[in-house]
């Protein structure tokens, strides 16, 4: 599996997302996706299903250390013992402690300084190997690294054709971060993209396939699709099988221009500007 070198951590380039995977489906695609060859699972409290993902990592057989877990806590739990009580929770909730830690959004409440501090501690007291944050614009992580005494190895951002990171994805490469694309497929979207499926046909792959490729094929990029289909699960494991020609890359770059955003509430930052 292709992984991210990121400040000490390697994180598989191709990961499992688990947003609405509840109950015995949660359970059921962690243990199908880790048995299929996926060594990178993501969660988060608020999606609801920590213990079904702690479940489904020890029914899969595959060795814990072999297993790049990421949780993350919602910034209604960002005051410092609030943090720490909701981390040691995540650790209790999963059965074992995550390899990565994010902070999911910022919070416009609670100060950033707060909250990193909170996140540093819960990485000494053992509730996480790494930390990182999510959402997270140039400013924000500018600010997040500054007030870390230990480096942050993630921005879990979304990313996908449709919208451009070309100003963000520099700056993590400059501070040695790696970028995680949520909602890499645009949530099925690029299924009917005429330009993808072009690409798609010419190497025998369907869109999702090449958009998944085309995330992870740039420098430090990784992707965590999503899907509740074992069939599924497996077609986009094909990903680390096929390259995309230079040319290629390119024409799915230029799909960028429409900046079509799905993860955007009213508790979002001021996003940055597409360079
Ligand atoms: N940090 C954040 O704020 C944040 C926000 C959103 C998401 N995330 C994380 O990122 C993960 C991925 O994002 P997402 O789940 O929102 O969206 P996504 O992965 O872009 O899209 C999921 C959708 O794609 C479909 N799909 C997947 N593979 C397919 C295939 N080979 N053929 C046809 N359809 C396919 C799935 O349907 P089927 O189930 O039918 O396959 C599902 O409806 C989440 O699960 C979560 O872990 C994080």
């Amino acid at each position: 599996m292709t992984t991210i070198k990121a400040n000490g951590a390697n994180i598989p380039a191709l990961g499992f997302g688990t947003y609405q995977l509840t109950g015995t489906l949660g359970t059921d695609m962690v243990a199908t996706a880790l048995n299929l060859g996926y060594r990178h699972i993501d969660t988060a409290r608020m999606y609801g299903n920590e213990v079904e993902v702690g479940r489904g990592i020890a029914t899969s057989g595959v060795p814990r250390d072999q297993v790049f877990l990421t949780t993350k806590i919602w910034p209604d739990e960002f005051g410092h013992d609030d943090f720490l009580r909701s981390a040691e929770q995540s650790t209790k909730n999963l059965g074992t402690a995550p390899d990565l830690l994010l902070l999911h959004w910022p919070s416009k409440s609670i100060p950033l300084d707060e909250t990193m501090a909170a996140l540093v501690e819960a990485q000494k007291r053992g509730f996480t190997r790494f930390i990182g944050v999510s959402n997270f614009t140039i400013p924000l992580l500018r600010m997040a690294t500054e007030l870390s005494p230990i480096p942050l190895v993630a921005n879990q951002v979304e990313y996908h054709p449709y919208l451009s990171q070309d100003a963000l994805l520099p700056f993590h490469r400059k501070l040695g971060i790696a970028t995680v694309a949520h909602c890499p497929s645009a949530r099925g979207k690029v299924m009917d993209d005429p330009v993808i499926k072009e690409i798609a046909d010419a190497h025998g792959m369907n869109p999702i396939q090449v958009t998944l490729r085309w995330l992870i094929q740039q420098e430090d990029v990784g992707a965590i699709p999503r899907t509740s289909s074992e069939k599924n699960a497996k077609s986009n494991l094909k990903v680390l099988d096929f390259e995309l020609t230079s040319e290629e890359m390119e024409k799915i770059s230029t799909l960028r221009r429409t900046n079509y955003r799905i993860c955007d509430f009213d508790f979002s930052p001021v996003w940055d500007a597409a360079a």
